[in-house]
């Protein structure tokens, strides 16, 4: 059995007759964190939406848990929970009932217990389930999403820049999270500017140049990622 959930192989895509993803390659093991950085426009949105089968490679493959997803999108999205840069939840529905809909919509079943779980598994205040989004903070809104995504148990997480607005103390909160779930089995692929962030909670960090993966980092045993290192091989990769 193979224990990578998630592979790249040699993708290529092209957008707006222009080509934005150069030949990628790399794999993400089941119950990994893999972050994927790269400057404004290097293609990191454009890698999760070609694993989501909105966007076509021209060339290569992308697979998730042996799912070819050019041959079978439906099923490659049954794997998938996306959380995109910004989350589209209702405003004037509280959590409880963001969760309840966006659940029912997705034909899946889960009991106001198990919701109130997730929502403690993401330590939304219980006194704010009941209040409507538009009186939460940015953070608050992004706790529900992730609670949804988790609610939905799919064996992979896709984020686009879940952290992006966010303040130093919630993005810990988040990532923190983050490393719980992918303690627990799920696999996580996460777009961001956070290197920091990254650093602390991927097993691998990927940084994309201009369509290509310009470098891959991995951390060893229990030793984390430098962010230094990522951080000066992000500035290297700018064109100057
Ligand atoms: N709908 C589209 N049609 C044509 N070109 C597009 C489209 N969306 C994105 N692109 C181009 O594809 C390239 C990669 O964009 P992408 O959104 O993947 O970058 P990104 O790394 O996510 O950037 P950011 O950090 O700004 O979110 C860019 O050159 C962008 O202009
Ligand atoms: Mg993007």
């Amino acid at each position: 059995m193979t224990k990578s959930l998630v592979t790249a192989s040699k993708l290529c895509v092209e957008r707006g007759n222009r080509r934005v993803l150069d030949n990628i390659s790399f794999t993400i093991n089941k119950g990994d964190i893999f972050a994927l950085l790269g400057g404004n426009g290097a293609g990191k949105s454009t890698t999760l939406l070609t694993f989501l089968g909105f966007v076509k490679p021209s060339s290569g493959e992308a697979i998730i848990n042996g799912i070819k997803v050019e041959e079978d999108i439906q099923a490659a999205r049954g794997q998938i929970a996306y959380l995109p840069e910004s989350a589209n939840l209702y405003a004037h529905l509280s959590a409880y009932e963001n969760i309840e809909y966006f659940l029912s919509l997705a034909q899946i079943s889960r009991s106001s217990q198990e919701i109130s779980l997730s929502l403690d598994d993401v330590k939304l205040a219980p006194k704010m389930r009941i209040e409507p989004l538009s009186s939460y903070s940015k953070g608050m809104r992004q706790k529900v999403a992730i609670a949804l995504a988790m609610l939905r148990r799919s064996p992979l997480l896709l984020l686009d820049e879940p952290t992006s607005g966010l303040d130093p103390v919630a993005i810990d909160e988040f990532n923190t999270i983050l490393k719980a779930l992918a303690d627990a089995g799920t696999t996580i692929f996460m777009v961001t500017h956070d290197v920091y962030g990254a650093c602390e909670i991927a097993k691998r960090v990927g940084l994309l140049q201009q369509g290509k993966m310009a470098s891959v980092f991995e951390a060893v045993g229990e030793t984390k990622i430098s962010a230094e290192a990522v951080h000066q091989a992000f500035r290297q990769s700018q064109p100057s």
